[in-house]
């Protein structure tokens, strides 16, 4: 048997020679300077203070961008600043460390929690470059605060503080998501508490994603193209930029905005508007010149609920495009069965 692969991420950043398993085919390659997707910036601050002229507005925006291709920008969201620099801060502190520290904390096969690198371990071609940090968040009044208790029991008490500001991030995200949830519903016009009960009390996932630079970015790809498999995500992008959407049969960018999230519609969301609403492909570029992070927080479904469209969105016309399903089976699927450029539910139906 081989020993698994392990590269120093960082000795390879300087290198002008990659991995083979981290060059993608000529079809793949990615295009650094793709032309900007154009999203709209929906101003939350009227739909949070409760004015309904602004929340009829914020909700035409979001039909409208969903129907396109899911993608949206949301500012005036009322998350704290701080503590959207404070999560971008730990982070660097946490993906500096040596990587045998930050293995105390290694992912395993199967989990959603823990820390994953595509520079160790791992013999497939394509991969990825960059690591990751994920978590599990409990939305459930009185849970544990399973987030900040994760990087404690892994790896000590110095990381008490990094965990708090995960978690308190994830409950930012978790109201800011029950919130747009609100909007979909009003532009799907079936109501703005629609969707309350297949989300509310739920589990979601939050992701770090730390993409060292690289100096042959137009070799290699920071995330490979996917559609989420989950309900709604909320992405935090730093200043460097990187994303990139597949609309109209071309790459286009969605460029850094730090007062913004990035906010776009998953496969089980596509399935609850019965297809009304785009889950759409995406990938990461990396670049030569500085790492870059984004923070991304899953919304996914009550483990419990079956994903089923309403019947306002089903008719003659609109017949129904997918089965119902719940998320753990759709999960399951995906993890077995899942490649970077299937659109997972379309696979899964
Ligand atoms: C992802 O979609 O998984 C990552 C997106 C990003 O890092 O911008
Ligand atoms: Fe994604």
């Amino acid at each position: 048997e081989q020993p698994p692969l392990v590269f120093d991420a960082s000795v390879l950043r300087h290198q002008t020679h990659l991995p083979k398993q981290f060059i993608w085919p000529d079809e793949e390659k990615p295009c650094l300077s793709a032309p900007e997707l154009v999203v709209p910036l929906v101003d939350l601050g009227g739909f949070l203070s409760g004015d309904p002229v602004a929340a009829m507005e914020a909700s035409r925006l979001v039909g409208e961008a969903c129907r396109k291709h899911g993608f949206f920008l949301v500012v005036n969201h009322g998350i704290d600043p701080k503590l959207i620099s404070d999560a971008h801060s730990y982070m660097d502190e946490f993906f500096e460390l040596p990587l045998s520290q930050k293995q105390r904390a290694q992912r395993k096969t199967g989990q959603h929690c823990g820390y994953a690198s595509s520079f160790t371990g791992r013999f497939s071609s394509k991969l990825p470059w960059k690591e990751t940090l994920s978590f599990q968040f409990s939305a459930k009044e009185n849970s544990p605060k399973i987030v900040k208790d994760y990087l404690c029991n892994k790896m000590g008490h110095e990381f008490e503080q990094f965990g708090q500001v995960n978690q308190e991030y994830c409950e930012a995200m978790s109201t800011l998501s029950l919130g747009i949830m609100e909007l979909l519903g009003m532009s799907l016009g079936v109501g703005r508490a629609f969707f309350k009960e297949f989300f509310e009390e739920n589990s979601s996932i939050m992701r770090l994603n730390y993409y060292p630079p690289c100096q042959k970015p137009d070799l290699t790809l920071g995330t490979g193209p996917h559609c989420d498999p989950t309900s709604l995500t909320i992405l935090h992008q730093d200043k460097v930029g990187g994303l990139q959407v597949y609309v109209d049969n071309e790459w286009h960018s969605i460029s850094p905005n730090f007062n913004a999230f990035v906010v776009n519609i998953g496969d089980t969301f596509m399935a609850l508007s019965n297809g009304r609403y785009k889950s759409c492909l995406h990938r990461a570029v990396v670049n030569s010149k500085t790492r870059r992070k984004s923070l991304a927080f899953f919304l996914c479904p009550r483990s419990d609920k079956v994903v089923s469209p309403p019947s306002e969105l089903v008719d003659d016309f609109s017949p129904r495009v997918y089965p119902d399903f719940t998320w753990p089976i759709f999960l399951e699927f995906t993890q077995k069965h899942y490649r970077a450029d299937m659109k997972t539910l379309e696979a899964f139906s």
